[in-house]
């Protein structure tokens, strides 16, 4: 069988540990696929900084060139931010590409654009690791509880501000401090922005609610409030009533069913809830539908090695659907439902 070919686009943090898993890993992703898979190239800004195990001929600055290659099979985008994301992956499908992404900003601004690219072109599209890192979310919606009806989604999706809350939360510690520790540690980012202002927890809250309504949730219908301003006095009275403050993302379908609401804030939670003790980087969704009752999805929403765990899984199951000449659900067909920030509060 012919190798399939997988291109790197992004070699930070993420990109660099799903070449070495794909490295690592070659044989029982081979036997797992029914074909090898190659590392076809991999382009960064700065060759310099590619890590070593990366095959130095693989790297090029090129971007463009490399997705219009037109012998890959499948396009992994860990650049983030929008431009020139955007362009490299609709460019990618016009070449005869795949693409996986994690990148949930633009998720969050184009899906709807990049799905109807990723059709016309009778590719995949497959975004597991843009909400919540290694927990399966996307494949859990999109697939396992398609027959079933969401209703609600709501969890804590952003694993430095969680960080920071916990650190908060047990050492009495202030906002400044705690951010500071989280910098340190390689949690926050060195404009840790989008995450503490909860831009980043609102774009995957627009994805999961998309998902989950079939309907379109874009970052704008989100309503947003981070957590900067919260205090160690706010902890303080909230451990006096039993509690704890958590920064949620909360994706709600209206009860008449004619709308749909999501928003992210930081909340007051009762410390007997199990999101009460989803400690350090840690993630926790639960997913509420008709049939399934509650269900609840832990595990590690950031940082390398976990996020490159989605990646590869998206990567093994485009493999799959291309050696098959299928490809694997696209959006949903949507109801344009109405969506409002807030819901009803
Ligand atoms: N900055 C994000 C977080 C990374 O802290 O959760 C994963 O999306």
């Amino acid at each position: 069988t012919r190798p399939l070919k997988v291109a790197l686009l992004g070699c930070g943090v993420v990109g660099s540990e799903v070449a070495r898993i794909m490295t690592t890993h070659a044989d029982d992703l081979a036997a797992r696929i029914g074909a090898p898979v190659e590392l076809a190239g991999v382009a960064v800004r700065r060759p310099s900084k590619v890590r070593e195990g990366i095959d130095p001929s693989l790297v090029t600055t090129d971007a463009t060139a490399l997705v219009k290659r037109g012998d890959l099979d499948v396009v992994v985008e860990v650049i983030g931010g929008i431009e020139p994301a955007r362009t490299l992956i609709t460019t990618a499908f016009e070449h005869g590409a795949s693409v996986v992404s994690a990148n949930k900003a633009l998720l969050a601004q184009d899906g709807a654009a990049l799905h109807a690219a990723a059709g016309e072109h009778d590719k995949d599209l497959y975004y597991e690791a843009a909400v919540a890192g290694a927990i399966p979310l996307i494949r859990p919606l999109r697939e396992s509880l398609a027959g079933d009806k969401v209703n609600r989604v709501l969890g804590i999706v952003n694993g430095t501000t969680n960080f920071i809350l916990d650190k908060m939360d047990s050492t009495g510690a202030g906002y400044q401090e705690a951010l500071d520790e989280a910098t340190a540690l390689g949690y926050a980012e060195a404009d840790p922005t989008a995450d503490v202002e909860g831009f980043d927890a609102a774009a995957k809250a627009a994805i999961l609610a998309g998902i989950a309504f079939h309907t379109r949730v874009r970052l704008d219908d989100v309503y947003r409030e981070g957590m900067t301003e919260v205090t160690a006095a706010d902890f303080a009275s909230a451990k006096e009533m039993g509690c704890t403050i958590k920064l949620l993302a909360i994706c709600e379908r209206a009860e008449d069913g004619e709308s749909v609401s999501a928003r992210v804030h930081p909340a007051m939670i009762p410390l007997s809830h199990p999101l009460a003790s989803v400690r350090g980087a840690y993630n926790a969704v639960f997913v509420e539908s008709d049939a399934s009752g509650q269900l609840m999805f832990y595990g590690p929403g950031a940082g390398g090695a976990p996020t490159a765990s989605a990646v590869l899984g998206d990567i093994v199951a485009v493999c799959r659907n291309r050696l098959s000449g299928s490809t694997g659900p696209g959006e949903s067909s949507y109801a344009a439902l109405p969506v409002s920030g807030m819901g009803d509060v």
